[in-house]
C-alpha cells in the first residue's frame, strides 16, 4: 500500500501542468471518480484495522495536497484568462448613456394642475386617506342610509363602519373649513379609493384634485370662469367647456363638467363615444348645510367646489388609452414621459 501511495506522489510531482487542458487531464488522472485517489480509497477499505490509522492519515494528506494544488492552478489560469480578455476592451469608446428615471405621468400632470390653480390664488391642503364617516360623508350632507352614498362604492372597515378609505378628497375640504375662517381658496390633491372592478376606464384607486372657494357672495359665474381658465391653460385656448346639470349632496346647484374632445377636436371618436365631449369632473355651489356643518354661517358666506380625476386629465392630455398602465410599472410606458 505504501508503495502505491509513493507512486502516486511521484507521478504528481512530475505531472506537467502548463495550461487549462493539462489541468483537466490532471483532474481526470488524480481526482475524478475513476482517478487514482478514488482507486486508493477503494484499496484502503481492505486494510486491516491495526493499519487503518497510519494509512488513513497518509492518504488524506496526499488528497489534501492534490486538491490544494489543483485549486491554486485553477485560480492561476482563471486570472490569466480574464486578464487576456481585458485586452479586448477599448477604453477609448464613449460610455453608454446612463439610464435615469423619469417622473410618473400622474405626478407630472398633478403638478401642472396645481400650478395653474396656484396661479389663481389657491393654496394646497392635504388630509388622511383613511377617513371617518363624518369627513367623507356626513359633513358633506350625505344623510345616513341615503342612497346617494351608493354613488361612491366605498371600502369600509368591516369591524368599524365609521372608518372608510376616502372616496374623494372633499373630505379634506371639510377639514379645512373646520379649522379656517373664510375667505378660503384651497386645492386638495390626493389618492382616493372606490370599490370598483379594475378595467381600462376604472380603478379601485385613483387620484383627485378638488377645489374649494368660500367667501362672501361667491357666484356660479366665478366657478365657471375658474374652470374655464383651468381647461384652457391645461389643454389649449381652443378647448370648449360645458356644464351639465347633475346631483351631488354637497352642492346645489350641481353640474358635471365636460370639455370638447381633445383627441378628435369635437368631431366624434371612440374616446368621446362619438359625442365630441368628454367628462372631466363635477362641480357646484356649496350646499348651505355643508357650511353650517363646518360652523360657517351660510347667510353670510357662500362658496363653490369642484373635483376632477388626475388619471382622466392625464389620459386626455397624453392620450393614454388604458388607465391600468399607470400602475403596471412598465418602463416602455413610463419612458415616454422622460423630460416632461
Ligand atoms: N367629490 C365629487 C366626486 O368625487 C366631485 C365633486 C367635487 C363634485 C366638488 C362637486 C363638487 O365625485
Amino acid at each position: 500500500m505504501l508503495e502505491v501511495i509513493e507512486n502516486i506522489r511521484q507521478e504528481f510531482n512530475t505531472f506537467p501542468v502548463d495550461s487549462l487542458e493539462d489541468l483537466e487531464k490532471f483532474r481526470l488522472r488524480f481526482l475524478s471518480r475513476n482517478g487514482l485517489m478514488n482507486e486508493l480509497f477503494e484499496q484502503f477499505k481492505g486494510v486491516g484495522p491495526d493499519q487503518k490509522k497510519q494509512f488513513g492519515q497518509t492518504i488524506n494528506q496526499l488528497k489534501n495536497q492534490l486538491e490544494g494544488q489543483y485549486q491554486s492552478w485553477k485560480l492561476e489560469f482563471d486570472e490569466k484568462s480574464s486578464a487576456s480578455s481585458d485586452a479586448d476592451w477599448d477604453f477609448t469608446l464613449p460610455p453608454l448613456p446612463e439610464q435615469i428615471g423619469s417622473r410618473h405621468p400622474l405626478t407630472i400632470v398633478r403638478e401642472q394642475m396645481l400650478s395653474i390653480f396656484e396661479r389663481m390664488g389657491f393654496n394646497l391642503s392635504e388630509g388622511p386617506e383613511i377617513e371617518d364617516d363624518w369627513h367623507n360623508f356626513s359633513a358633506l350632507n350625505f344623510p345616513l342610509n341615503h342612497p346617494a352614498r351608493e354613488m361612491q362604492d366605498t371600502f369600509f372597515v368591516e369591524k368599524n363602519p365609521d372608518v372608510v378609505l376616502r372616496t374623494h378628497t372633499s373630505s379634506v375640504q371639510i377639514r379645512v373649513m373646520e379649522r379656517q375662517k373664510p375667505p378660503i381658496r384651497t386645492i386638495s390633491p390626493g389618492r382616493v379609493y372606490r370599490n370598483e372592478a379594475i378595467s381600462a376606464r376604472a380603478h379601485c384607486m385613483f387620484h383627485q384634485i378638488e377645489g374649494l372657494y368660500v367667501n362672501k357672495e361667491v357666484s356660479f359665474a366665478e366657478l365657471k370662469q375658474t374652470l374655464y381658465h383651468f381647461v384652457r391653460e391645461m389643454f389649449g385656448q381652443e378647448v370648449k367647456i360645458r356644464f351639465r346639470p347633475s346631483f351631488f349632496p354637497f352642492t346645489e346647484p350641481s353640474a358635471e363638467i365636460d370639455i370638447s374632445c381633445i383627441i378628435c377636436k369635437g368631431q366624434g371618436c371612440n374616446v368621446c363615444k362619438q359625442s365630441g365631449w368628454v367628462e372631466i369632473g363635477g362641480a357646484g355651489m356649496l350646499d348651505p348645510n355643508v357650511l353650517s356643518n363646518c360652523k360657517i354661517d351660510p347667510t353670510e358666506y357662500s362658496g363653490f367646489a369642484f373635483g376632477m380625476g388626475i388619471e382622466r386629465i392625464t389620459m386626455l392630455k397624453y392620450q393614454v388609452r388604458d388607465l391600468r398602465l399607470y400602475t403596471e410599472n412598465d418602463v416602455r410606458f413610463l419612458r415616454q414621459f422622460r423630460g416632461l
